[in-house]
């Protein structure tokens, strides 16, 4: 049985031929190619990662050339205000789980006032709280390893690939979410997440951790000095990153520590609001029965809070009933 290709995915196949065809063929001192090398990216490794260019010029030929009409264009996202969506950006396509070219996303080069990344519009093909960035080309690897790493952008998870950390993902700067925990689910039931080490990577960290502990991931999150994975790889050799990954924080650990930075510990009203918030962990690893973890998670708070064990095992479960 064969089935014809969608028009919105044959349509980004021949864009995406021309966005490719146009970058390689710029001089390598077009500031695309500047932009690309202070980002430590060469010709080989944009070909692999199929980057282009776009210049405006190129959906009206490809237009042309295929016969796909216009309106499927615009529905995609691919041309507003009747001209090239992209124009001027870098072109970094998006393929979903199974390979189909459903997107792309289009990056500044330069820096001008107005969004660091623009996508192509979500339809039926193009959904970012489905797809995972590299998921396509790194599952395999993931399966081998028996675990994946989960980043927020594309060049973190361009880096750590390039770096041998194959077994990579990103989302797309959207939360991730149930579907893809069950995408990635198929493939390895452990995950490290190393998302940006600032407030917005914090928060994309815990609600992650909260979704995929609840999946039933053994979660770990990694630590780092660097701004995300990206800026890590320019910072540190391979070897210092696998110690990264190696000393990552186990889940329940991390949830001891993040949220102490929000209470005063030595007040003592503050340390029961601590207890509370800990309590809802507490119920979430007793209802997934990780009994050895409850241990741990209470020995870990007892520590934070300066209190014997048993103490703080007798609160959490009158708070957590
Ligand atoms: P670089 O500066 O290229 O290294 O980007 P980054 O990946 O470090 O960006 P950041 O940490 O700010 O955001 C993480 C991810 O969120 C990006 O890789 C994008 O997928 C997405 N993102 C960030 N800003 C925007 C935006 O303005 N629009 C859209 N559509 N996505 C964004
Ligand atoms: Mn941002
Ligand atoms: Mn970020
Ligand atoms: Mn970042
Ligand atoms: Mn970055």
């Amino acid at each position: 049985k064969s089935h014809k290709k969608p028009k919105e995915i044959e349509l980004n196949e021949s864009l995406n031929k021309f966005y490719i065809d146009r970058l390689l063929n710029l001089p390598s001192y077009h500031k695309v190619w500047e932009f690309l090398k202070n980002r430590n990216i060469n010709k080989d490794t944009a070909e692999e990662f199929e980057f282009g260019y776009s210049t405006g010029e190129e959906i009206e030929k490809v237009l042309e050339d295929t016969l796909i009409e216009k309106e499927i264009a615009v529905n995609s996202g691919l041309i507003k205000n009747d001209r090239d969506f992209f124009n001027g950006r870098l072109i970094i396509p998006i393929r979903d789980n199974n390979s189909s070219l459903v997107g792309f996303a289009g990056r500044l080069i330069e820096n001008v006032n107005s969004p660091k990344y623009i996508n192509s519009q979500e339809n039926k093909y193009f959904k970012k709280s489905k797809i995972l960035y590299m998921y396509h080309k790194t599952k395999s690897i993931i399966q081998k390893n028996d675990f994946a790493i989960i980043t927020e952008g594309y060049f973190d998870a361009i880096s750590m690939y390039k770096m041998g950390f194959k077994n990579i993902v990103a989302v797309l700067g959207s939360n991730l979410t149930k579907d893809h925990a069950f995408e990635l689910f198929k493939s390895t039931n452990k995950i490290i997440t190393m998302f940006d080490m600032d407030k917005a990577g914090e928060k994309a960290t815990i609600s992650s951790i909260d979704l995929l502990f609840e999946k039933g991931f053994q979660v770990a999150v990694a630590n780092y000095d660097a701004k995300d994975p990206d800026e890590l790889t320019k910072k540190h050799d391979k070897k210092y990153i696998a110690e990264i990954l190696k000393k990552s924080y186990k889940f329940h650990e991390y949830i001891v520590d993040v949220k102490a930075k929000d209470y005063d510990l030595k007040n003592e009203f503050a340390v029961e609001e601590y207890l509370k918030e800990m309590a809802i962990w507490y119920k979430k690893i007793q209802q997934s029965n990780r009994f050895e973890i409850m241990e741990v998670f209470s020995e870990k708070i007892s520590e934070k809070i300066d209190r014997e064990k048993d103490f703080v095992k007798k609160v959490l479960i009158e708070l957590s009933k």
